[in-house]
């Protein structure tokens, strides 16, 4: 949601700051800007992607060695020139970017009007330039006591970076609510959303914490006070991310590298933990909770889109392998239904990015009941990671891909491995099924490098549905959660409607909309209810839907009934949605190219979602 970078050092800034957008542009892509310090603050700024911004600046004026820029999902005000970030302070004086939201923006927007100040834009930031123009005018401090004093007026969520024209080397930054991460370079520094643009010049990085106020200046150490005006004491980590992590490797799009690198990307989240030989699973971030969550009466996952559906096959393994009681909430949900909670539940919060405003929150009113909150989060050192009490990384590597592919699977393999550890410590399950299903759980990076090789068998029937409007898809039990990601999958990257329905629920509606246009998706392995989802076929062909259907290796009985077969490898029911997740990524990513779409980055969404 809005992608944030500055620099200040020796280089040129602008190469810095347009490749740093374009690393960040999977938070937002509507609009960008950019400020160059040339003894005036140069503002460029226009409707559209990075790449506009960069035929935008062509004969201006780029020079400089400190700026800043922003890629921008809109919030307030519409994706145009004028709401584009970095908003001016009505002399040009000061610039200021934003990722987050002023909720009280209308309150103070009439203040500081009444006072005069001219308002240009729709946006909630430009307040912000004026407020702390106002302050540095009326009270005659320091910039950074400006943006404390403006920032101790502000409710809501900020990441910003101010600059002024009469600090040329100067930098002032500070978050709350929305990440930001500062680069500490030899003799230069970074600022951005999170820690992609900043590894090529260096690994040391300060995560800032929330209410913290950053002055970085040119060849001085780093201040860091609170908007209480506490002083802090900077802590430089080293960063572990490489560079070829987040490029994209000789693959048309970042998603489909993402979808290959499942088998990687899974044997990482279960390197070191799954300990076959041993018999054991080993989550080291989480032993102090261990005896916690045995005597869980109650565990409740929260999460968002993707990792809310990887929170659903959760549900079923802690509940189907470890028999303790699970609910799954919406974040966003949860966080304001007045949920009830005891100091003995567990939450597990689901996170890729570690941002996500709505999930955050959910974990702050859980810890202010008492609970105990554990994570599982992709990105390190992301505020959901800092924000529980303990958890889990998942190790998938950088995600770029808006649509999230190999996060989601990372998830339901710490899921899978936290359900069989609770199983195997209390017993829920025979020792000697425990011992099968590690066996079984390591073998499934093979399985999806098999279904991988299925690529174009998927294309062939992308080609034959990429023009469909509609489409359903249906899993039972453990694919219930697979039906739903793979309909997100397909509308949010194609923008074909789709919809997850547990199968035998489609009579009770879905079954309405069915005709000989129609594409059904069911996932129709043999596990539990294969019989049961067999008739749900049946019911489908009998008005002439067809069906796609993702099938056990050697299956002939569905193979009779449906238009088109998909076979996966034979697994336990319970690793099923590890496996069977990934045709439909495929079969999402095939057609969403055929029509065209912007895989990586579609329309209206974003990766990051740090506003509520
Ligand atoms: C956005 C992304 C999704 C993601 C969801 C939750 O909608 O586009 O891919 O699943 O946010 O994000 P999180 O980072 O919390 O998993």
């Amino acid at each position: 949601m809005c992608g944030i970078i500055a620099y200040v050092g020796p280089r040129q800034a602008y190469p810095v700051l347009i490749k740093g957008l374009h690393r960040l542009e999977y938070r937002g892509y509507d609009s960008a800007g950019i400020c160059l310090m040339n003894k005036n603050l140069n503002i460029y700024k226009c409707k559209g992607k990075v790449s506009d911004l960069e035929k935008h600046v062509k004969g201006e004026d780029i020079g400089g060695t400190l700026g800043m820029a922003h890629t921008r999902w809109a919030t307030h005000g519409e994706p145009n020139e004028v709401n584009a970030h970095p908003h001016f302070s009505q002399d040009k004086s000061l610039a200021v970017i934003h990722n987050g939201i002023i909720e009280n923006y209308a309150t103070l927007r009439s203040e500081l009007k009444n006072r005069g100040y001219k308002f240009v834009s729709d946006t909630d930031t430009e307040v912000l330039a004026h407020l702390i123009y106002d302050i540095l005018k009326h009270e005659k401090v320091k910039l950074e006591e400006a943006v404390r004093i403006a920032l101790n007026h502000v409710i809501g969520a900020y990441a910003i970076v101010v600059l002024s024209k009469d600090n040329p080397d100067k930098i002032v930054a500070a978050r709350k609510g929305s990440p930001m991460v500062i680069g500490v370079g030899e003799d230069e520094y970074f600022v951005a959303s999170d820690a992609t643009p900043i590894i090529e010049y260096t690994n040391n990085v300060i995560f800032m914490n929330d209410e913290e106020i950053a002055v970085i200046e040119r060849d001085r150490p780093i201040q860091i006070r609170t908007v209480r005006n506490q002083k802090k004491t900077p802590y430089v980590q080293k960063m572990e991310m490489s560079l070829t992590a987040i490029e994209k490797g000789g693959f048309d799009h970042f998603m489909l590298k993402e979808i290959y690198e499942q088998p990687r990307s899974l044997r990482d989240s279960m390197r070191g933990r799954l300990l076959v030989n041993q018999g054991v699973i080993n989550l080291g971030g989480i032993k102090e909770y261990e005896q916690k969550l045995l005597n869980a009466k109650r565990i409740i996952i929260t999460a968002c889109g993707t990792s809310w559906h990887a929170g659903l096959v959760g549900e079923y393994l802690i509940e189907d392998l470890a028999r303790i009681p699970v609910e799954v909430e919406y974040s966003s949900e949860f966080r304001y239904r007045n949920p009830i909670l005891y100091e003995d539940d567990i939450i597990i919060a689901i996170s890729q990015s570690g941002e996500t405003a709505d999930t955050l929150a959910a974990i702050e009113l859980a810890k202010s009941k008492g609970a105990t909150v554990l994570g599982i989060c992709n990105v390190v050192g992301s505020s959901i990671a800092r924000a529980t009490h303990a958890g889990v990384y998942t190790h998938a590597g950088p995600e770029i891909g808006v649509a999230s592919t190999k996060a989601f699977t990372a998830q339901v393999a710490i899921l899978t491995m936290m359900a069989l550890k609770i199983a195997g410590s209390k017993g829920t399950i025979p020792r000697s099924k425990f011992q099968r299903y590690l066996t079984e759980l390591e073998a499934i990076p093979d399985k999806v490098e098999k279904i991988l090789t299925l690529d174009d068998q998927i294309k062939e029937i992308a080609e034959i549905y990429k023009d469909v409007k509609n489409s359903i898809y249906l899993g039972r039990g453990y694919n219930l959660p697979v039906a739903y990601e793979g309909a997100l999958k397909l509308k949010e990257i194609s923008y074909i409607h789709a919809e997850g329905y547990p199968a035998a629920e489609m009579k009770h509606g879905p079954i309405a909309l069915i005709d000989e246009q129609m594409p059904v998706v069911v996932i129709a392995t043999k596990n539990g209810t294969y019989d049961k989802v067999i008739s749900n076929i049946m019911e489908v062909k009998a008005r002439h839907g067809k069906i796609i259907a993702v099938v056990t290796e050697g299956d002939e009985q569905v193979r009779a009934l449906a238009d088109h077969c998909i076979e996966i490898p034979e697994t336990e029911d319970f690793l099923v949605p590890l496996i069977a997740t990934v045709p439909l990524q495929l079969l999402s990513y095939h057609i969403a190219v055929m029509r065209h779409c912007n895989v990586d980055q579609p329309r209206n969404l974003a990766k990051s979602v740090t506003v509520e």
